[in-house]
């Protein structure tokens, strides 16, 4: 380990500081070889006073349970019914899960306890078919669960719910977790599945809105597997209830853990509340990190030289993009006062390459764009000398040629001699 990485974790620790995080994690990665790394990262996030909720699935266990004891399961995945004998199944996988946790996080150190605070009812009757012993949460003892929390203790949560007449149902994990998330208003809820986030044509979407996750849902949903469907379902309601932040990360991953939630590009998929991401205006001292952010383009001769002290002159023309309070992009906008028709020009567009292709550039574009147009500009000019295409496929530009430049404007693209490309769009 390098010591700059502490460094880069301290940026972290005060921020999550005796923050909540829900870790629910995939009966597949209880019994996978990383499992017990992942105790030790938990351990890791005590020592930094995050406190730790650990609920746990169980339907792998139990489908290995019903083979050795020859007793046919009525559902495995904790979606369906649940007859008397799965009910058995599902206690007697559960019990033997909890207990190898809190092995392991003794192993570790780890006070933790397996508690009753899911209280459920029955599911009840469904399209006319009983689910048995199929529950709903009804409520979590959030008050129960702080108090252990409060004392350093890690509650462990088993896929079971318990009514006041001393019945037990079975509840699927997601869902539990979800619920205990709303209750203890955790910052962040974590799918520790087996799958390393989500891929849509073969690339990983790193990060949602809750509006792009919904919309995504619509548009892929045939196309998913049902255990992802009900993460994607659930971190939407986590978030649209409190939840800042809800990650999906394969926790059968050596450092899965650690680097989602210590780097800012992260390793999985994350669906973020809306006002997690932003685009505001740049502030003076966003200067010097602008000026690092596209040193690299710089010299690669994308963009235009600026120094420190011409960014911090022009700063009410930028804006940055952040994610995680940490700027990754960034644009400019100038007006042109004395252009016919009124122009403004879309200036020093920047994503850093950890995130890079996923939509930041084209939002840059857009919330810019919107912006010229609400200034009353008829056009908005950009300048480029290696994202030519990019202005035109991505943005709607079109190739204009030198003499379209207002005056100011043209005398400076003359004496840079840079010979960008012209780039137009006509905004109605
Ligand atoms: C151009 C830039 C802003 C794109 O940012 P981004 O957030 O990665 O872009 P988006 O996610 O909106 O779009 C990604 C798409 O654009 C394409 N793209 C990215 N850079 C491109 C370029 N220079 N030329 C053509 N296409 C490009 C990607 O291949 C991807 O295509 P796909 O959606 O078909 O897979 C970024 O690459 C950058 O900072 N470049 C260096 C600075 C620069 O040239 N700025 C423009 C001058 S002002």
């Amino acid at each position: 380990m390098k010591a700059t990485d502490l460094r880069g974790i301290l940026e972290y620790s005060a921020r999550f500081r005796d923050k909540i995080f829900v870790l629910n994690v995939d009966s597949e990665v209880l019994a996978a070889d990383n499992f017990h790394n992942l105790l030790l990262d938990i351990s890791v996030l005590r020592s930094l006073n995050i406190k730790i909720v650990l609920v746990h699935g169980a339907s792998h266990q139990i489908r290995i349970l019903s083979q050795e004891m020859n007793v046919p399961a009525s559902d495995m995945g904790g979606m369906g019914i649940t007859d008397e004998p799965t009910l058995r199944l599902a206690i007697l996988a559960a019990n033997r899960l909890a207990h190898e946790i809190l092995e392991g996080l003794s192993d570790t150190d780890q006070r933790a306890v397996v508690s009753n605070a899911i209280i459920a009812h029955p599911a009840g009757i469904l399209n006319g078919v009983d689910q048995q012993w199929t529950g709903q949460v009804e409520r979590v003892d959030g008050d129960f669960l702080k108090r252990l929390l409060e004392a350093g203790i890690i509650p462990v949560i088993s896929p079971l719910g318990f009514d006041g007449n001393g019945k037990t149902y079975r509840v699927n994990s997601d869902g539990v977790a979800l619920e205990v998330s709303e209750a203890l208003k955790a910052e962040k809820l974590m799918f520790l599945s087996t799958s390393n986030g989500l891929r849509s044509a073969g690339k990983l979407s790193a990060q949602f809105s809750v509006e792009e996750c919904r919309n995504f849902l619509r548009d892929h949903r045939s196309a998913l597997p049902p255990e992802m469907t009900s993460k994607l379902e659930h971190g939407i309601r986590a978030c649209e209830n409190g939840v800042s932040r809800v990650h999906i990360i394969d926790g059968r991953q050596d450092e899965a853990l650690l680097t989602e939630i210590f780097s800012s590009e992260g390793i999985g998929t994350m669906i973020h509340a809306n006002e997690y991401v932003a685009i505001r205006s740049a502030k003076k001292k966003d200067a010097g990190v602008i000026q690092d952010l596209i040193r690299e383009s710089v010299a690669t001769q994308q963009l235009l030289p600026r120094t420190r002290k011409e960014i911090a002159r022009d700063i009410a023309d930028f804006y940055v993009f952040e994610i995680d309070n940490t700027v990754v992009g960034c644009v400019g906008l100038k007006l042109y006062r004395d252009a016919t028709p009124s122009a403004a020009e879309l200036e020093c567009l920047f994503v850093s390459d950890a995130h890079a292709n996923q939509g930041i550039g084209r939002k840059l574009m857009l919330f810019v764009e919107d912006r010229a147009r609400s200034l009353g500009c008829k056009q908005l000019l950009a300048l480029s000398t290696q994202a030519f295409n990019y202005f035109q496929q991505k943005g709607g530009f079109r190739e204009a040629t030198p003499d379209m430049l207002p005056h100011e404007r043209r005398l400076k693209y003359d004496q840079s001699g840079r010979n960008s490309k012209i780039l137009l769009k006509d905004l109605s």
